[in-house]
This record gives C-alpha cells, sequence and structure tokens, in this order.
C-alpha cells in the first residue's frame, strides 16, 4: 500500500520534469506493451536493500540513491562499509550499473513489482523505496587530529612479505583455514623463503561488547590462540579493519576507537594491522585520509608492540607523498587486483609515478599476489612476480599454499627473484617502452643491476639488453638469467633472447 503510494507521488513528480516520465506514465496505463519502448518503470529513486546475513548476524544493508534520464541511469550506491558512483543503463525493467573501474557492472538486475532484484558480487539483493527507518544512523563526526610525524616504527626495512586471506578465500575465511594455511607456509618452504605475515582480510569482525570491545565472530573463537599457533610455527600474523565504522566487507570496524583496537590486536599477539578506507570515504573527503590514518598509526605505536601499518585506500590522495608520515610501513597505489593480466598490469602501470617514494621501511603496494590462482597464464605469472620483485612491492600471496602445484612452486619460492624484491637498497624500478617490450630496471645494493624485460605483445619477440643502458658503474663481470637459473653472457655488450607473448626475460647483472 505504502509502495504503491510512493510510486504515485514519484510518477507526478516525474511528469512534473520531464518527457521520458510522461513515456513512463503511458507505458504504465497501457501495461507491457508499451514498457518495452525501452524506458520501462522508473528507476528513480531512493532504495533500499538489504542482503544476506553477515557472519556476525547482522545483516547487510545498502541504499542506491538514482536518477534515470531516459536510458541512463547515475546515482550513488552506499552501503554500510563503503560509497561508489554508479551509472548504467536500463532497459525495459532491466538494469545495469557499473562502478569503479570495473569493465563488468556489479549490479545486474530487474525492476519487480516496484522493488528492484539484483545481484552484486555474487549475492542476491532485494530493494524497496526506501523510508525514514532505512537511512543509516547518522555518527557524529569525529575531526581527525593535527598533523604531525609520526616516528617510524623501525619495520619492513625490506618490503613486507606473507600470505593474505582475501584473493582467494574472501569472507570464507576461518580459524582452521588460517592454522592450516600457517602449516603450509612451514611446510612448503614459504616461510623459510622469507613469507613470514599471515594476515587475515576482512570478515573476521563480530561486534562490540558493552565496553566497546571489538570481538571475532564465530569463524575466529579465540583470536589469541589463533595467534599463539600462528607464532608458534615461527611465523608472524595479521589482521584488517577500517579507520570507517565498517569495513568494506560491512563488519565493525574502527571509527572512534583507534586506541581500544590497536590495543586489542596488540593484546591478541598481532603482528601486522591492514586499515582499509572503505565507510571513512563517507565520512571524510580525501583531504582527511592524512590525519585520519596518523591516528592509528599513534594509537598502534602506543601499544608498544612492533606493528607493521599497511594503509589500503586505493593509491587516493597521493598518498606515497605522506604514508611514511603516518608511521605506514607500506600503502596500497590502486585498487584491487584481479586475476587476469590486464588487471595485474594495469596495478602495477600505476606504480610508475610512485617509485621515488619508496625505500627501507616504506613501500607503495600495487596489491596482493595473485600467482597460482590459476586465470593467468605461468608465464603471466612469472611477469607478475618479476614486476613486483622489480617494483620492491610487497610480496603477499594470496594462493591456496596448502595446495600448490609445483609451477605456482617454483615462482613464488623462486630466491633469486625474492632478492631482488628484498634487495636492502629498496629502489622502485620504472619501465622504458621499446615497441612491444617494456624494461625495468632496479639498482641493486652491491652495484648491480636487476632488468626485467616483459613481452606486452600477442607474439613471442626477441628481448634485446644493452649493457650501456643499465647505469652500472663498472664493467659486466656476471648475468644470471634469473628464470632459466643460469648464467649467460652479453655479447658485444648486448644480451638478446626470445620471450614468449606475456613472457619475461629477468637478468640480474653484476660488476663484481
Ligand atoms: C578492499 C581491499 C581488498 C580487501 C577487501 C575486503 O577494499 O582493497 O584488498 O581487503 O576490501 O573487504
Amino acid at each position: 500500500m505504502m509502495q504503491r503510494r510512493w510510486n504515485r507521488r514519484r510518477t507526478l513528480a516525474l511528469v512534473a520534469t520531464n518527457a521520458a516520465a510522461l513515456i513512463f506514465c503511458l507505458a504504465l496505463l497501457a501495461g507491457p506493451g508499451l514498457g518495452q519502448l525501452g524506458y520501462g518503470q522508473s528507476f528513480a529513486g531512493r532504495w533500499a536493500a538489504t542482503g544476506q546475513p553477515l557472519h556476525n548476524g547482522e545483516l547487510h544493508k545498502s541504499i542506491l540513491d538514482l536518477t534515470q534520464n531516459g536510458s541512463e541511469i547515475k546515482g550513488k550506491l552506499v552501503a554500510l562499509g563503503y560509497g561508489v558512483d554508479v551509472e548504467g543503463k536500463a532497459s525495459g525493467n532491466h538494469f545495469e550499473l557499473y562502478a569503479w573501474e570495473h569493465k563488468k557492472p556489479i549490479i545486474v538486475g530487474d525492476l519487480v513489482n516496484g522493488e528492484l532484484h539484483y545481484m552484486q558480487w555474487g549475492g542476491a539483493f532485494v530493494a524497496h523505496p526506501a523510508t525514514a527507518a532505512d537511512e543509516f544512523p547518522k555518527l557524529p563526526y569525529l575531526e581527525p587530529p593535527a598533523l604531525h610525524k609520526v616516528p617510524y616504527n623501525g619495520l619492513a626495512k625490506t618490503p613486507p612479505m606473507g600470505w593474505n586471506s582475501w584473493n582467494l578465500f574472501a569472507e570464507k575465511i576461518d580459524d582452521k583455514t588460517v592454522r592450516t594455511m600457517a602449516d603450509a607456509m612451514v611446510s612448503s618452504g614459504m616461510r623459510d623463503a622469507g613469507y613470514v605475515y599471515v594476515n587475515i582480510d576482512d570478515t573476521w569482525e563480530g561486534v562490540r561488547d558493552a565496553q566497546g570491545n571489538l570481538q571475532s565472530n564465530s569463524k575466529f573463537p579465540d583470536m589469541k590462540a589463533l595467534a599463539d599457533y600462528v607464532h608458534s610455527k615461527g611465523l608472524k600474523i595479521g589482521i584488517y579493519s577500517s579507520p570507517g565504522p565498517r569495513t568494506c566487507g560491512e563488519y565493525p570496524a574502527t571509527y572512534g576507537h583507534e586506541e581500544q583496537d590497536a590495543k586489542t590486536f596488540a593484546a591478541w599477539g598481532f603482528d601486522y594491522l591492514k586499515f582499509d578506507w572503505c565507510s571513512a570515504g563517507n565520512i571524510y573527503k580525501d583531504d582527511k585520509l592524512r590525519p585520519v590514518y596518523q591516528k592509528m598509526g599513534d594509537a598502534l605505536q602506543a601499544t608498544g608492540r612492533p606493528i607493521v601499518y599497511s594503509l589500503c585506500e586505493y593509491g587516493l590522495g597521493d598518498v606515497q607523498k605522506w604514508g611514511a608520515q603516518v608511521g605506514a610501513n607500506l600503502w596500497r597505489t590502486t585498487g584491487d587486483i584481479a586475476d587476469n593480466w590486464e588487471s595485474m598490469i594495469a596495478n602495477i602501470e600505476k606504480q610508475v609515478p610512485t617509485a621515488p617514494y619508496a625505500g627501507p621501511g616504506h613501500w607503495n603496494d600495487p596489491d596482493m599476489l595473485e600467482i597460482g590462482n590459476g586465470h593467468m597464464t605461468a608465464d603471466e605469472y612469472r611477469t607478475h612476480m618479476s614486476l613486483w620483485a622489480l617494483t620492491a612491492a610487497p610480496l603477499l600471496a594470496g594462493n591456496d599454499v596448502r595446495t600448490m602445484t609445483d609451477t605456482t612452486r617454483s615462482i613464488l619460492l623462486n630466491k633469486e627473484v625474492i632478492a631482488i624484491d628484498q634487495d636492502p637498497l629498496g629502489k622502485q624500478a620504472s619501465p622504458v617502452k621499446s615497441g612491444d617490450f617494456e624494461i625495468w630496471a632496479k639498482p641493486l645494493a652491491d652495484g648491480g643491476v636487476a632488468v626485467g624485460v616483459v613481452n606486452m605483445g600477442p607474439n613471442a619477440g626477441q628481448a634485446k639488453v644493452k649493457a650501456g643502458d643499465l647505469k652500472l658503474n663498472g664493467a659486466v663481470k656476471k648475468v644470471r638469467d634469473l628464470w632459466a637459473h643460469k648464467d649467460v653472457t652479453f655479447t658485444g655488450g648486448v644480451y638478446e633472447a626470445t620471450v614468449p607473448s606475456h613472457g619475461v626475460l629477468l637478468l640480474r647483472v653484476s660488476t663484481k
């Protein structure tokens, strides 16, 4: 009843504003026939959606605020955990909305009897016209602190290495999976190769107790016991939250609880925090990123526990220019990686302007590794690993280490490539383009250079590395092909090799 009243009010408003709405009214009067003119019913308005329950028993909530002009729809999707501009198309009663830079729509659905029925990220949602009761509770605006420099915590002298649950498991992560993954980090040799952080990403959160302490949900019955277990394996453990009131997965987050949560994480025994902007973007403009992140930087240091501080803000706000000032050891320079060539390359290319800002203790992060997740070729994964190493990126595996194939193992555990990433000089390579090839050169602490030649083209091609281009401070003494695991030689100051499409030649050139 209320629904119908709302529809009529909205219809009247639209009639007054544009001709498209007139067609819409005629369509309604004439029934389905005219609706197929292409405009269908209107998608304009504020729609309140609920989705599946979260793992802490709460319900997902979001509001889609849309305007429609003919078949074009525009607006904003605000959920507990994030807010994003959306735009897309309606065709009859069907609609699709895009957000961020996604090539695929994030929302696909239909207008059915005055409700939006749609799929978003694999979940089913039903949205009805929003009423006052659907609006999110207004939280008090907390003014971020004045800027100051948070001292360096002495950690991450080389890019952090480990494993993170998000890329493969997303919300399907739990205590048992983390424990078995920790076991596999040891038995596979990952730990001994340097991958020491086992990081739990989003969806571990429960609700706050009466004292405001954040608890874990039923997937993680005892965080302290889990941290103790991971530590007993000679590994370190990481956790995830947001400076906003909710994480990107909608779970309760740290807004207004910085010191309390930092103390909780330290008491549980965590060694690493990924702090993801998410719903902070519904409260603060980008010019507040720095002071907001500084608040948690201070809170972590006040715990007295060494905790690697990882910012996740998708490259917003020129983070590379101030990340180290808020006490961060790494910061995301890009949106989320996906397990495909285009996404991986797009992320690494966004790293390019950040190169001068990487160095011991503070790193640019083009997101976690997808190696072994199954949607790139072995050549593409070798390129992925090489590019992350050349750009001194954090190496956080995102695959199932318990079941990895020999090929995945040979890529993640290539110690000569890991050594390039972990080189103590901490320089981030930048590319020079040459036809289908990109040449990335990274100066190393021993005076040598790592050089990667990536074949971006669709066909195999001949890569050429000229010693004269490498800005070496002496004659070439030794050249090692880090994927072939063999020494090679320059002839007349040049080394040539055939590189498959999307493959890489990675050399370590030494003057000693
Ligand atoms: C995204 C973040 C991902 C993952 C996810 C969890 O914002 O970039 O890496 O953490 O949130 O909800």
